[in-house]
């Protein structure tokens, strides 16, 4: 069954034709970076503009990628939530033309249950059930325990800012632009992790995470010490990411014991940090638990994990009408 997924929840348009929600054949994501970086963040009005431009030229070349046409296609699959509501509407009411001019089956997914299928794409050795799902984004930081396609627990999450959000807003304190999760991981390749001790919110037993007290921390330590320049601005940035990956590893090591799973994957954006990759799978291996993580490209927005998540809600039998709405904070 081949499904053409389309994503625009935030900042990025998407398209992508997979076929039996695993074999990615077209696969095309269209940047809306340079048009927010001037404001220093997504503005939604911008984000469903450039969505409705962006939208008919990126299905086509992710048709033109993997050499069909429409008559091709099987179903389709966009994403309902959780996102900007203008942004997501561009979205549906494409998903929704198109299957009604081709008479195709349509569904609606949720866009974290397409970051948590996205390890399936291409890989010949996807994690098995049940398994650990640490899912890490600009707008979600859960854990999860994955039972089977569609079958979710949460376990733990964010209380307050999400760790993509915690890496945005610290990058804009410090003038490295939007967005800011890759700069600071660049940054901190050749800074010293332990230049500066940043607070590790909720040591306790909650598998619950909270990130604004490390953001205000840093933004203490600017104030009395003004923005570094140099090496002290690299140490900044590897003192901050340590505490962010610390508190990540931390929870995401007890929920794995806590559950008693032997798999893990590691997913959403801020899954594209080389240091939360590198300390997340050593720290599971010491207790046997392997990690599975995408290539960064489907770490970030991209539409073959929602054409791969629709795969299996259309398997389910599950179909939507031409009713369907985008739902701005839709749950897992
Ligand atoms: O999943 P995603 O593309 O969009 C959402 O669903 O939110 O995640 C975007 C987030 C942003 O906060 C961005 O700064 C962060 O992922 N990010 C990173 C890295 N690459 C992207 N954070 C840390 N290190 C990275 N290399
Ligand atoms: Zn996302």
């Amino acid at each position: 069954m081949k499904v053409l997924g389309i994503e625009t929840s935030c900042d990025e348009t998407a398209a992508a034709v997979v076929e039996d929600g695993v074999r990615v054949l077209g696969d095309v994501v269209s940047s809306q970076v340079a048009a927010h970086r001037p404001y220093g963040g997504v503005v939604p009005e911008v984000a469903s503009r450039h969505h409705v431009i962006n939208v008919t030229p990126v299905l086509r070349t992710a048709l033109d990628d993997a050499k069909l046409t429409l008559a091709d296609i099987d179903a389709i699959a966009c994403t309902r939530g959780p996102g900007l509501v203008g942004a997501l509407l561009v979205g549906v009411q494409t998903a929704k033309a198109l299957a009604y001019a081709r008479k195709l089956p349509l569904v609606g997914v949720s866009h974290l249950e397409g970051h948590l299928t996205a390890v399936h794409l291409d890989n010949p050795e996807p994690p098995g059930f049940p398994h650990l799902a640490l899912l890490v984004s600009g707008g979600h930081t859960q854990l999860i325990r994955v039972d089977g396609f569609g079958q979710y627990r949460l376990l733990g999450t964010t209380r307050d800012d999400a760790a993509g959000e915690a890496f945005d807003k610290v990058a804009k304190l410090l003038g490295l632009g939007y967005p800011g999760g890759v700069v600071i991981d660049r940054l901190a390749k050749t800074g010293d992790p332990k230049a500066i001790h940043f607070p590790r919110a909720l040591p306790g037993r909650t598998l619950d995470f909270s990130f604004s007290g490390l953001k205000t921390a840093v933004r203490v330590w600017v104030e009395k010490h003004g923005i570094p320049t140099g090496q002290a601005m690299n140490d900044l940035a590897a003192s901050f990411q340590q505490a962010v990956c610390d508190a990540l590893v931390r929870k995401a090591v007890k929920a794995a014991r806590q559950e008693n799973l032997r798999e893990a994957q590691l997913g959403g954006g801020v899954a594209a940090n080389s240091q939360l990759r590198r300390d997340l799978a050593a720290a599971l291996a010491e207790d046997d638990v392997k990690l599975h993580v995408p290539p960064p490209k489907r770490c970030t927005d991209n539409a073959a994990m929602i054409a791969a998540a629709g795969y299996h809600r259309l398997v389910r039998g599950e179909r939507a009408g031409l009713d369907l709405n985008p739902q701005a904070s839709l749950p897992l």
